[in-house]
């Protein structure tokens, strides 16, 4: 199945980003306003736009893995939101904008995560009612939904902020490092890529080669967001940088160095690429959306 541009797959995101939103009651608007502030911020879309090629790559349709890549923005957007807060990393901008805190307030911007999470398991689920009489098609979305949610939870990206946030201020040892990065980052796109590849029937084979892919580039996405905290500019990130050595984090420039770092991305560029060699051309998504973020932390 030949895959499409990055450019498709995030016009189509954006084009459904708000249809999985619950109808708001009127007494709880600042809810709704809140949680479709940071929808709409403009992230690059990276999750949904691989579980939709990864979708597409094991052969399902396109539009049926939509409520499950609007899912996981829903999520990643929800880590954002609380990652952002005081009580966390203390940010003030994000995606170019206020973070959602800074515009609606503390209390709100931790409702607006709660709320964003359970959209993403409404629309899951609400999904799932469609084809209750089709076996075959349940189970690929049972399956999809069970890595979305192990890959956000407590032994994915929750696990990882909490031992991101245990770690500041503090020596960190290499294996440590890896455990913070496999789960606050990559289980994330792990899931994205999983789920895409449940939904869409991958087969064993493909499955693994896929998750080997993913845990790379996983790994290399976050190794590639430390080095920008360093290299970057506020500007091009739309949020501030430097703020990791402000803040003390445990982080791949920090343990290794910013050359060692960067030879690390490159690394794990090069595997993920690799995981996918066997499909060809076909993988052309995959391997150039690899090789752009390796370019990005250069
Ligand atoms: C930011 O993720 C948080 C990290 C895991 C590094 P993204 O870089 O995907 O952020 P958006 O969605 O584009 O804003
Ligand atoms: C965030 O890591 C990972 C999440 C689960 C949100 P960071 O704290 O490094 O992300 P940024 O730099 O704020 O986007
Ligand atoms: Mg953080
Ligand atoms: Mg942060
Ligand atoms: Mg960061």
């Amino acid at each position: 199945m030949p895959q499409q541009m990055q450019r498709d797959y995030k016009e189509l995101i954006e084009e459904h980003i708000l249809d999985f939103l619950p109808d708001i009651d009127h007494k709880s608007i600042t809810l709704y306003e809140s949680m479709k502030y940071s929808l709409t911020a403009g992230g690059k879309r990276i999750r949904p736009m691989l579980l939709l090629a990864a979708s597409e790559f094991a052969g399902g349709k396109l539009a049926e893995a939509v409520p499950y890549a609007c899912a996981i923005e829903y999520i990643h957007t929800y880590s954002l939101i609380h990652d952002d807060l005081p009580a966390m990393d203390d940010d003030q901008l994000r995606r170019g904008r206020p973070t959602n805190h800074i515009v609606y307030g503390d209390a709100m911007a931790i409702l607006a995560g709660d709320g964003l999470q359970s959209a993403a398991f409404e629309a899951m689920s609400k999904d799932m009612f469609l084809y209750f009489d089709n076996g075959d098609k349940l189970k690929k979305r049972i399956r999809a939904a069970n890595e979305i949610v192990k890959g956000s939870g407590c032994r994915g990206m929750v696990a990882g902020q909490v031992a991101d946030i245990e770690s500041e201020d503090r020596a960190c040892s290499g294996e440590m490092l890896d455990y913070i990065h496999l789960t606050k980052t990559a289980a994330l796109i792990v899931a994205a890529i999983r789920a895409g590849a449940q939904l869409g029937g991958a087969d064993e084979e493909m499955l693994s080669s896929l998750t080997i892919y993913a845990e790379n580039l996983g790994l290399a996405f976050q190794i590639a967001d430390d080095i920008l905290d360093v290299i970057g500019s506020e500007e091009e990130m739309g949020k501030k940088t430097g703020m990791d050595m402000v803040k003390k984090k445990s982080t791949y420039p920090a343990l290794y160095g910013l050359e060692a770092s960067k030879k690390k991305l490159m690394e794990l560029t090069g595997n993920a690429i690799e995981a996918l060699a066997s499909y060809y051309d076909n993988a052309e998504f995959f391997v150039k959306l690899a090789e752009d973020l390796a370019v990005r932390g250069k």
